[in-house]
């Protein structure tokens, strides 16, 4: 490939990816009638309760590593002036709170290396914290692919590597690549030849029991279910585009609190991290997600929102107080540890 090409090619991803934080700036983009459907379910109040809050803990696994609590800042950016910027920021936060974080698609970093920066700043700013490398499906597709992530993983000394699966969004988007024939195949190959955990996520229309035991089966060990009811990413691409073309699927997905109930039976056949996340935006959705299965739950937009508006104290602060509302709910239901928690479970609203 000639380097203006190549040049032109990185801009059109860069742009692409600055438009994205635009948007996802405001709340145009969120799901317009679905929702997360944790509105479903209601703790059961356990009047009794002997659980003493202050000793409750919520450090939980992340691979070989340890994190204060089960949360991750999910896969947000990367490739542009700006996201050096973001990412440094969210790498700080997650540094000071010791939670996970994932870098954005790392495309761009296979086209050259003029933003290689704003992904190394992650693991400059967080040395010790799990981080997660990140590329697109249809990225996966080549011959070599392997090669590929090991270069990417080595960038930002990644802990563990996230393919996302977007067809929704490709197919909506302009210049979009709506084709992942042969994507299992690649994806068994990268799982036997990568030694980093593979984890599939989707980007808010959610993994279904089928698709995420065809992943398993392929060997990822962790996923992602990205459900429907939090950032609309058909929305992104239809404000994008000024063109309502497709806006009928504006709404598309599986609501998160579903994909994780569904994807949670799975666990009796497979060893695998349950990351719950899509609209995942309070302490009451974060402890229904763990009380319905998750190993860890995660979010994407509204971070980005509270740091554009109040900096690492801001998100340093709302993150803690999601863990102190699920500490909260631990004790109303008399749970002493996380395991606990989803097994005293969540009922059913009866309407
Ligand atoms: C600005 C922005 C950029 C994103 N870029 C990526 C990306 O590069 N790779 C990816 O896997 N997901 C990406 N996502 C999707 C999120 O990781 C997440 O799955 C999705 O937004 C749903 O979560 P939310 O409802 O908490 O926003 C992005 C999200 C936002 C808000």
């Amino acid at each position: 490939m000639n380097d203006k090409i190549t040049r032109k090619m990185s801009e059109t991803t860069s742009k692409r990816k600055k438009e994205h934080i635009e948007l996802c700036l405001t709340d145009k983009v969120a799901f317009i009638e679905k929702s997360n459907g944790f509105d479903k379910y209601e703790f059961s109040h356990y009047a009794i309760t002997e659980i003493e809050i202050e000793k409750i803990k919520l450090s939980a696994k992340f691979f070989n590593k340890v994190i204060d609590f089960p949360f991750l800042i999910s896969c947000m950016t990367g490739g542009t002036m700006e996201a050096e910027n973001i990412n440094a920021l969210l790498a700080v936060v997650a540094n000071n709170l010791n939670i996970a974080l994932g870098v954005g698609s790392q495309r761009q970093a296979l086209e050259n290396d003029t933003h290689h920066n704003s992904y190394k700043i992650i693991r400059k700013n967080a040395p010790k914290i799990p981080i997660l490398g990140n590329i697109g499906a249809a990225q996966i597709l080549s011959a070599k692919a392997e090669d590929k992530i090991k270069y990417l993983a080595e960038l930002i000394e990644a802990d563990a590597f996230v393919i996302h699966v977007n067809p929704l969004q490709e197919l909506l988007q302009k210049n979009g690549e709506p084709n992942f024939k042969g994507f299992l195949k690649s994806l068994e190959r990268i799982c036997n030849k990568v030694s980093l955990p593979i984890i599939v996520k989707e980007v808010g229309a959610g993994i279904n029991r089928k698709a995420a035991k065809k992943l398993l089966e392929a060997g990822v060990k962790g996923i992602d279910v990205a459900g429907a009811g939090g950032t609309s990413w058909a929305g992104v691409e239809i404000l994008r585009n000024k063109d309502e073309r497709g806006i009928e699927f504006w709404d598309w997905g599986i609501p998160t609190a579903d994909c994780i109930s569904e994807v949670k039976k799975l666990k009796n056949h497979f060893d695998f991290m349950l990351i719950g996340s899509g609209g995942i935006n309070n302490g009451m959705d974060a402890a229904k997600a763990l009380a319905l299965g998750s190993d860890v739950v995660a979010s994407a937009r509204i971070i980005l929102q509270c740091l554009d508006q109040s900096g690492i104290a801001g998100v340093e602060k709302l993150i803690l107080s999601w863990f102190d509302t699920v500490k909260k709910v631990m004790y109303l239901t008399n749970s002493r540890s996380l395991n606990q928690l989803r097994k005293n479970g969540l009922q059913e609203i009866r309407k």
